[in-house]
């Protein structure tokens, strides 16, 4: 059964607590997720969003215990992506003339996905639907994270349903923010925001600042994953403005990969040179081998800088480094200085590669490349720690 959430809105989604990877391998959820689907009641019924297709008959054996499927008039689609209009064809199979509201965008979408003619009506920023004593208001969001995204306004219940905004890869039977571990949602917003809505920050602020500007009561905001924004709903809106405003924290990361521990020393040594220059800055050494990729780029988007290392291999730099400059690249960071730094045998091409590689991406140079042949005896250590050291001052 559905899960209530005020008198008229009753929360239908499913909870996905097996779901460790999406958008392929892009992105790592170890928390899980929830697809969110939201019924409102009133004189008119409206459901917002769907669920993932593998739990597509799930989904519609459940809202039928919750209410005959031909007394919902209207299907708002926010965002058409398939972890949120999979279960449509199962459900338009029992009600296949209820209409579906969404931009032109979400309508071109939709049918480029399913091959459908259903019952599209459009809508724009401003347009209403009217369900007795609610009703809801449009609101375009394009790029928030796709080009059909749209939120709705719920008058009467003064609630945001905001889809994919504010959301979270958080699995969880507590449906409220007031009802989980804070500090663990705030990971989870920040982890979703920096690796799916970073590259649109400008359009995120805008927005945002938008919808500050309609000066709309606001009791909750619903998005379409983790839980719901009830305690001090502004609070989310605050820091997506403070997220979208080239953030950045007192930190430096040095991210590296190493075959044979020589890079690694090399990290070590720069990072304690960081910490004589600079104590009250946090520094975060990660292995680009090792740790999540998506838990790293969560980690330089916090940081005012960014260290990449990696030995030379086949004249190039590592997989694992490669594959984070390239999502690096993608995810359009802004406010960060950045330096390169490998060991190397006999070529030693790594570093001036990615130096170049971080340029492209958008980071400022922070420092020339360095690079040192073999393991590094105690000199050279020594100048890991200078130039780690000379780095951070010059920034200071
Ligand atoms: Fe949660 Fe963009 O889909």
């Amino acid at each position: 059964m559905g899960k209530p959430i005020t008198n008229r809105v009753t929360w239908v989604g499913k909870i996905d607590w097996e779901l460790k990877r999406f958008h392929g391998d892009e992105l790592s959820t170890d928390r899980g997720s929830s697809y969110n689907s939201y019924l409102i009641r009133d004189s008119k019924t409206a459901l917002i969003d769907t669920v993932w297709s593998p739990y597509d008959r799930e989904f519609v054996a459940r809202l039928m215990r919750e209410i005959d499927l031909n007394k919902i008039d209207y299907i708002i689609m926010n965002h058409n992506e398939a972890d949120h209009s999979g279960a449509l064809l199962e459900l338009m199979r029992h009600i296949p003339e209820t209409p579906i509201y969404c931009t032109a965008k979400g309508e071109a979408i939709l049918r480029g996905q399913y091959h459908q003619d259903w019952n599209f009506v459009n809508v724009k920023t401003g347009d209403t639907l009217c369900l007795g004593e609610t009703t809801l208001t449009f609101i375009e969001a394009p790029m928030l994270h796709w080009p059909d995204t749209m939120f709705c306004y719920l008058s009467g219940e003064e609630i945001l349903f905001s889809n994919d905004g504010f959301g979270q890869h958080y699995a969880s039977e507590s449906l409220f923010n007031d009802r989980v571990d804070h500090a663990e949602m705030m990971r989870e917003a920040m982890k979703y925001y920096v690796n799916i809505l970073n590259p649109f920050s400008p359009m995120v602020a805008r927005k945002v600042k938008e919808i500050l500007a309609m000066n709309l009561p606001l009791k909750m905001i619903c998005p379409s994953h983790g839980v719901i924004w009830r305690e001090n709903p502004a609070q989310i809106v605050e820091q997506y403005l403070r997220w979208a405003d080239a953030y950045q924290e007192d930190q430096v990361t040095i991210v590296y990969d190493t075959m044979w521990q020589s890079t690694r020393k090399m990290a070590q040594a720069i990072a304690d040179g960081i910490r004589l220059a600079s104590p009250e800055t946090t520094v975060r050494l990660m292995n680009a081998s090792v740790d999540d990729k998506n838990d790293i780029l969560t980690e330089i988007f916090r940081s005012r800088v960014a260290l990449f290392g990696s030995p030379t291999i086949n004249n190039g730099y590592s997989y694992a480094i490669a594959g984070l400059l390239e999502m690096a690249r993608g995810l359009k960071f802004k406010n960060k200085r950045a330096a390169a730094f490998g060991s190397y045998g006999w070529s030693g091409e790594a570093p001036k590669q990615i130096n170049e590689h971080l340029q492209a991406a958008g980071f400022a140079i922070a420092a020339e490349p360095l690079r040192q042949p073999w393991a590094p005896d105690n000199d050279m250590l020594d100048q890991c720690c200078a130039w780690g050291q000379s780095l951070i001052n010059e920034q200071q």
